[in-house]
């Protein structure tokens, strides 16, 4: 089911502010009437997830499955090849996404935890969507531009240029009409949403097979890593969320700072300071403004302290339940099979339907 709102949702070229509209508008329909959505979300396996990970998306996934949304988590074993050119250690981040996902309070009861390659018909997806957008399309996708040029790999292979339209098979196999993600995936969702909307005309001679789903844009301000930069694995500037207190106080301890004594909450002015101010006050509950206030002149290190303080006490559970679920791989491995039935049960349904109304069932 398409949301059908007040908003204006003309064009691709409407910008970010309408978006972020329309994400305020979806927040209320979700709170008052969550069994109207299902969720599509998901991540690349490429190893352990950090704060940045779990302030951006886990956090805002656990509260709307919490609110009664129904979820499906991709775990994408085909994306992660598009960037890197080996498969190996893939078992392991798969299971380690699990039990990230379990650790935060992702619930497999009510969340269908799935892997990409495990479920042929929404791979099958991909080749009539394929027919659906161009060539000049696919290479206009700036957030596609972004990673080849980040992948400093000497070629780029299909499977990159081509993601856009296979991530628009992961969120329409299961007809999801809401899928949170962060601005750097915005440039996808517009791909998807053409895709619904020419299938259904070209092929659905208009009925609505997809519906063009929408972006929830996550309201979590960026947070950088203890460099001052992005927070990301491969800068080695990222808390781990699996990672010991003692790994997480060294780390903070590393954090870059300023020559200002005095904390204040300045993101533009002062973002390595005020990301720190900002991680204590995430995993505090506070305003970042109060935190930095109370530490006024009291300077970086204790600043420092306030972090890995707050930081460490806010895993502590997280961490505990993570260690839990590692001894037992079995779980791990029940989790993904079940969800990878469930998520195959739906995709088998939807390719017939797909072959159906392209006169391709026989
Ligand atoms: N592209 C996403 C990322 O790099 C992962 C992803 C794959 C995804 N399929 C998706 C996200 C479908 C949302 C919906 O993080």
């Amino acid at each position: 089911m398409t949301i059908d709102l007040d908003v204006d949702h003309s064009s691709p070229s409407d910008g970010l502010s309408t978006v972020q509209r329309r994400s305020a508008v979806l927040e209320e329909l979700v709170h008052r009437d969550p069994g109207r959505f299902r969720v599509l979300t998901g991540d690349r396996p490429t190893g352990r997830l950090h704060l940045g990970h779990y302030f951006g998306t886990l956090h805002n996934r656990v509260r709307l499955q919490n609110l009664g949304v129904e979820m499906l988590v991709i775990i994408a074993d085909y994306q992660v090849l598009t960037d890197r050119d080996v498969a190996d250690r893939l078992t392991e981040h798969v299971e380690d996404l699990v039990l990230d996902y379990l650790a935060v309070g992702v619930d497999p009861q009510r969340a269908t935890i799935f892997t990409h390659s495990a479920i042929p018909a929404l791979n099958q997806l991909l080749l009539p969507f394929l027919s659906l957008i161009t060539v000049a399309e696919l290479g206009r996708n700036p957030t596609v531009k972004e990673e080849i040029a980040q992948s400093q790999q000497s070629s780029v292979s299909g499977l990159m240029f081509t993601y856009p339209a296979h991530q628009a098979a992961d969120i329409l196999f299961c007809k999801a009409n809401l899928v949170p993600v962060g601005q750097d995936q915005l440039p996808h969702l517009e791909v998807t949403r053409t895709i619904a909307r020419r299938f259904n005309s070209r092929y659905g001679g208009g009925l609505e097979i997809f519906p063009e789903p929408d972006a929830l844009l996550s309201a979590a301000p960026l947070l950088l890593g203890t460099d001052g930069t992005k927070m990301s694995k491969s800068r080695g500037n990222a808390i781990v969320l699996a990672s010991s207190a003692d790994e997480t106080a060294r780390s903070i301890r590393s954090a870059k700072t300023d020559s200002h004594r005095h904390i204040s909450y300045e993101p533009a002015t002062r973002p390595e300071v005020s990301s720190l101010v900002l991680l204590a006050a995430l995993c505090l509950g506070r305003d970042p403004r109060q935190v930095a206030e109370d530490l006024g002149g009291r300077g970086a290190a204790a600043l420092k302290e306030t972090v890995t303080e707050a930081v460490n006490a806010y895993l502590a559970p997280i961490r505990e339940r993570r260690a839990l679920y590692a001894q037992d791989r079995g779980h791990i491995r029940k989790v993904l099979r079940d969800g990878n039935e469930r998520a195959a049960a739906i995709a088998n349904t939807t390719l017939t339907e797909v072959r159906s109304t392209m006169n391709a069932l026989y």
